[in-house]
Parts: C-alpha cells; structure tokens; sequence
C-alpha cells in the first residue's frame, strides 16, 4: 500500500468544469469505468491522469467533516492493511472546495485491469476457478473476524461482495490465472466501517447525503442500522457475497457457492461460530436487496428531475444508467 500523489489544481478544474449528468462531456472529459450504488468512478481523460480511479464524493457539509472522513479513511485502509492482512490498492485523497455547494472529496486509486476485477472474472473464468476465486475471498474475510475476535477495542466490517476484489498479479495479455494461492486486493475502502470501543467511526448521516432530501427521514427508519450493520457479522456478509450473483448474471453458480461456504462456517471458520447458510435465505436476501437499490435509484432520479426542472437548481450527483439486478 502506497500513497499516491495528485495534481489538485487539475482536479480543482476537473470539478469547476464537470457536468454531472453527463461526466464524459464536461469540460475535462471523464471516462466511467464503474459504478457503485451511490458512487461513480471514472478515468479523468487528460495524459497526466492515466492509470488513476477516482471516485468523487460530493456531500461534505463543512471542512471538518472532510477532514474526519480522510482520516477515518487512512485509518480503515492503514487497519487492513497492516492489522487485518488485506491488501488494498495505492491511494490518495484531494478535497475541493468549491465556490457553492457541498464540499467535494476525490479517493485516488490506482487504477487495477478492469479484467482483474472479481465481477468480471465470474465471466471469463471457469466454474471451477470462480469457486477457487470464491474461497480466496472467504479465506480474506476470515482475516477480518479473526482480527475482530482478537477484541482489540477495533471491530472491522467489511463489504465482501465480489466486485469489491481484484486479482492481484494479474497480466491483462493473459487470460486469468488463479490458483489457491493467488492474491487478492481488496480496494472498496471508500465506506470505512469500523468501531472503536463500540462506536462507528464514521457518521452514518454522510451515507444519505446523496439520498433525496424528501426521503432521509425514511431511509432513517426503515433501514440505515440494518444496512451498516450487516457488515460486522460474517454470516450476512457471505449472505450479500452470495445473493450478488443474482446480479452479477451468475445465479447459476449460488449452489455450488453456498456448499463451498457452509463448508468453510464449518471447518476452516470453525472457531467463529457462523451460522449456516441456506438458499432461502439468499434468494428472500436478494428479492429485498435489490428492491431497496430500485427504489432508491428511482427516488434519486426523481429528485434530480424535481431539482433541475422543477425548482431550477443545481443536481451535483453523478447517477448511474439502468442496472440489470
Ligand atoms: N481502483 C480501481 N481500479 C479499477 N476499477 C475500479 C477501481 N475502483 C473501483 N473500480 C470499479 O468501480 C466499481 C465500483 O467501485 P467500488 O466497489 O469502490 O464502489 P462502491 O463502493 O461499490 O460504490 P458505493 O460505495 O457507491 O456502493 C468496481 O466494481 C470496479 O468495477
Ligand atoms: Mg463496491
């Protein structure tokens, strides 16, 4: 893990020029290159940027609040790093200051072979080497309830899903190769969860800042605790890891995944104490998983279309296109 270093002024131009709506036209083109549930990460289309993935997070309040998060930030990629044992990418972290508006941070990565990223190894890979990649997760996540057990006043979650994890090593000329002792990085950092002395580090009302104004109160209530919740307990973290290839397009792999990982909760995982796995489970999972993200998406669109034509205000997001779920 190194730390990058970044060319502020030319992201300071990057943002006075950007047009949400459509990144790839704004004044410094930007090309996406993926899409989280509430974030966008792109390639800034200038030579100097090349081999860089930002992902721009346009909701801090005030510069204290950004300063917060950069050093819960540092501190959720130093802990899995050094303490826990997982690898994650070079990074950096630039806040701009815009003249209006919230105030904007950049996570800096570098940028990995997009055909090293566990998504897209479920489709180039055989059955048999997604499993392999499968268990090299597991064995991965393993590290973090081990260090969670150690009960060192720091409890780390993590989000396990499989497009979160690139193959480390990888050879963009070659078609992948794996095998049960390749490595992994891990670099969805930009969500740090961990709690010291019981209490989450990072506020969770940042989470719902890119949420439509009209909708807080209810996110609030209906599930915020149980979405950041989810990520400290093992079980469902391999319950979400699983129930994703229903949108990953690989529903036909779940069977073979859940034997793997009830096999790991009972032998390798012994001491942990996880409970078993059952399709059931992942499939009413999925159903309202998916349900969630639709509804929220749709809102958010709603709002933008309530901000920019109706009240004739900015909308400072980024929004993803139609996702297939
Ligand atoms: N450093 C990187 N190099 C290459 N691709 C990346 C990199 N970071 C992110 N991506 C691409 O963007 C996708 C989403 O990134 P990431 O998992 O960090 O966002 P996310 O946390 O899921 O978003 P959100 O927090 O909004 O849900 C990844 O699955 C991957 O395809
Ligand atoms: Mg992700």
């Amino acid at each position: 893990m190194g730390t990058l270093s970044i060319n502020k002024s030319l992201l300071e131009e990057f943002e006075k020029g950007l047009d949400p709506r459509h990144p790839e036209r704004s004044k410094i083109p930007a090309k996406i290159i993926g899409y989280g549930e509430i974030s966008t990460i792109f390639e800034i289309q200038d030579q100097t940027q090349k081999g860089l993935a930002y992902k721009r997070l346009p909701i801090f309040k005030s510069r204290s609040e950004m300063d917060q998060y950069e050093s819960i930030y540092n501190e959720y990629n130093r802990l899995l790093n050094e303490e826990v044992g997982i690898e994650v990418p070079d990074h950096g972290f630039v806040e701009i200051i815009p003249n209006e508006g919230n105030m904007v941070v950049y996570n800096v990565q570098r940028m990995l072979p997009p055909a090293s990223i566990g998504n897209k190894l479920l489709h180039t890979m055989s059955d048999t080497d997604c499993l392999i990649l499968f268990e090299l997760v597991l064995k991965e996540l393993k590290k973090v309830w081990s260090f969670n057990r150690k009960m060192t006043g720091v409890e780390i979650g993590i989000d396990g899903q499989i497009s979160n994890w690139a193959l480390k090593d990888f050879v963009e000329s070659r078609p992948a190769a794996i095998a049960p002792d390749s490595k992994l990085l891990y670099f969805d950092t930009s969500t740090p969860l961990f709690r010291v002395d019981g209490h989450e580090q990072i506020n969770p009302d940042l989470f719902l800042r890119s949420a439509p104004s009209f909708l807080v109160w209810l996110i609030k209530w209906l599930f915020l605790e149980d979405v950041v919740t989810r990520y400290y307990d093992l079980h469902m973290v391999i319950v979400d890891l699983i129930a994703n290839l229903y949108k990953e397009q690989r529903p036909d792999l779940i069977p073979d995944f859940i034997e793997r990982a009830n096999n790991f909760i009972s032998i390798e995982a012994k001491e942990l104490d996880v409970k078993p796995i059952n399709a059931k489970e992942v499939r009413s999972y999925y159903r309202e998983d998916a349900m969630i993200w639709r509804l929220y998406l749709a809102l958010r669109r709603l709002d933008r279309f309530l901000m920019t034509r109706i009240l004739h205000r900015p909308y400072v997001y980024i929004l993803p296109g139609k996702i297939k779920r």
